[in-house]
């Protein structure tokens, strides 16, 4: 048995009372900020979170035993959660970034056989341990901006044996490292160059035979689709996500990110864990969004990085709709580990306070991902994953934008990183 204890927080965000369903409207606006807070982890769990006076009464002999952390002058909370990342990956495509710099689209991009289809390319051509090296390099960056949980997409293979290594890469992360990952089967990504001309064969071989491939490996609880002109229609993406809800995989979608393509409509409708991007989202979709409570991931790196206008973060929480956020890390429209830097975005860019965008970025996204229960805030039973930010107050997270704040990370109650040396 091990104690850590974490004191004289100048600010602890508990971020309470949303371990069942996700904050949604004025609630994501409040923190459950504890002033001079403590916290007391014992193994991987936390055990109580209150004011440092408080706890010290009542565990005294706890305390005695524990390592200790002064936060003081500091603020503690939840370890940030990412809902949606492309982690596993070959390659990088700086190249088409420079194209973009002076024009190309994005889209036009990959209609010519790069975007989506370079990385395919490259992560095809890579072994498992190429692909390993790689994202392992990437969880290890996450750390260090404060994330505890990553979600990983497999897609860049779109045929199953690359499909299934780039899944396998995953979980062999998630027993060597510290970070917890949950995984997603994303074999519909694009068409895939080979089935330009037949692209319904194509989603017929992901619906009869890589979901199902999928659901017998256990290799992902989540099946998601790129729903978009040019990739999948709507029809072709219900599909996609009935086959997968058949087989026991929850639907996720990538949803009306370049332009209003019923994406959101379509994930209300069958009934997704959450709906994601959402740029050009309708007013409807987003209404039958927060009437089915799924879960809005922003990705607000991608519109910074295509260059385009974010998408509307204060509407979709005055819909109603409980927002979370998210990296979208991959090589060609987000190639950001920066959890830290989507909180300033959201409320630099998308009208969202900072209050609102720490809740998106801890319990909500957690929701995003099924974990709502586990992580997202501190509260006793939960995972003993916290954050130690070097800053006085949490508004001062999004103030001084750009900047990472992250002190030390405790990852299933032990520390993982930290600045000052309390790992040594
Ligand atoms: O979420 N929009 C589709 N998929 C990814 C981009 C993947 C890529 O460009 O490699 C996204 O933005
Ligand atoms: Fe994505």
């Amino acid at each position: 048995m091990s104690y850590l204890y974490i004191k004289n927080a100048n600010e602890l965000l508990t971020i309470k009372g949303f371990s069942n369903s996700p904050a949604t409207k004025k609630q994501m606006n409040s923190l459950s900020v504890i002033q001079n807070g403590a916290i007391l982890i014992k193994d991987d769990e936390i055990l109580a979170v209150d004011e440092t006076t408080k706890l010290e009464e009542a565990y005294a002999a706890e305390i005695a035993k524990a390592k200790v952390i002064d936060a003081k002058g500091k603020v503690v909370a939840p370890g940030l959660v990412d809902p949606h990342t492309h982690l596993v990956f070959a390659g990088s495509r700086e190249n088409e970034y420079n194209m973009r710099l002076q024009g190309a689209s994005y889209m036009k991009i990959m209609e010519e056989g790069g975007g989506i289809h370079a990385t395919t390319r490259a992560t095809r051509k890579a072994s498992f341990e190429v692909m390993y090296k790689q994202s392992l390099r990437r969880l290890n960056q996450f750390v260090e901006h404060g994330v505890t949980t990553v979600e990983a997409k497999s897609g860049y293979g779109m045929d199953w044996d690359v499909e299934k290594r780039q899944l396998e890469v995953a979980h062999q992360l998630n027993q060597d490292h510290p970070l917890d990952i949950v995984h997603t089967f994303m074999g519909a990504h694009v068409i895939p160059q080979e089935y330009k001309e037949k692209p319904d064969e194509f989603v017929d071989l992901v619906c009869h035979e890589m979901i199902p491939k999928v659901a017998d490996s256990g290799l992902a609880e989540f099946n998601d689709v790129f729903c978009e002109r040019g990739v999948y229609t709507p029809e072709q993406s219900r599909k996609i996500l009935e086959a997968g809800k058949a087989h026991g995989l929850l639907p996720k979608i990538h949803a009306d990110e370049i332009e209003p393509y019923e994406g959101a409509e379509l994930a209300a409708e069958v009934g997704a864990v959450s709906a994601d991007h959402l740029l050009r989202v309708s007013d409807r979709g987003l209404d039958m969004m927060a009437e089915k409570g799924v879960v809005a991931v922003l990705l607000p790196g991608t519109a910074f990085f295509l260059m385009t206008d974010a998408a509307d973060g204060r509407k979709a929480i005055d819909a109603g709709v409980p927002v979370a956020l998210s990296t979208d890390c991959n090589p060609g429209s987000s190639p950001s580990v920066s959890m830290p830097f989507m909180i300033n975005l959201a409320s630099l860019k998308m009208g969202m306070t900072p209050a609102e965008s720490i809740t998106a970025a801890t319990i909500n996204a957690a929701h995003a991902i099924k974990r709502g229960d586990k992580v997202g805030s501190l509260e006793s039973g939960k995972k003993a994953d916290v954050v130690i930010w070097d800053i006085p107050n949490y508004m001062q997270f999004t103030y001084h934008y750009g900047v990472n704040h992250t002190e030390t990370v405790v990852k299933n109650g032990k520390v993982i990183f930290s600045k000052s040396g309390h790992n040594e």
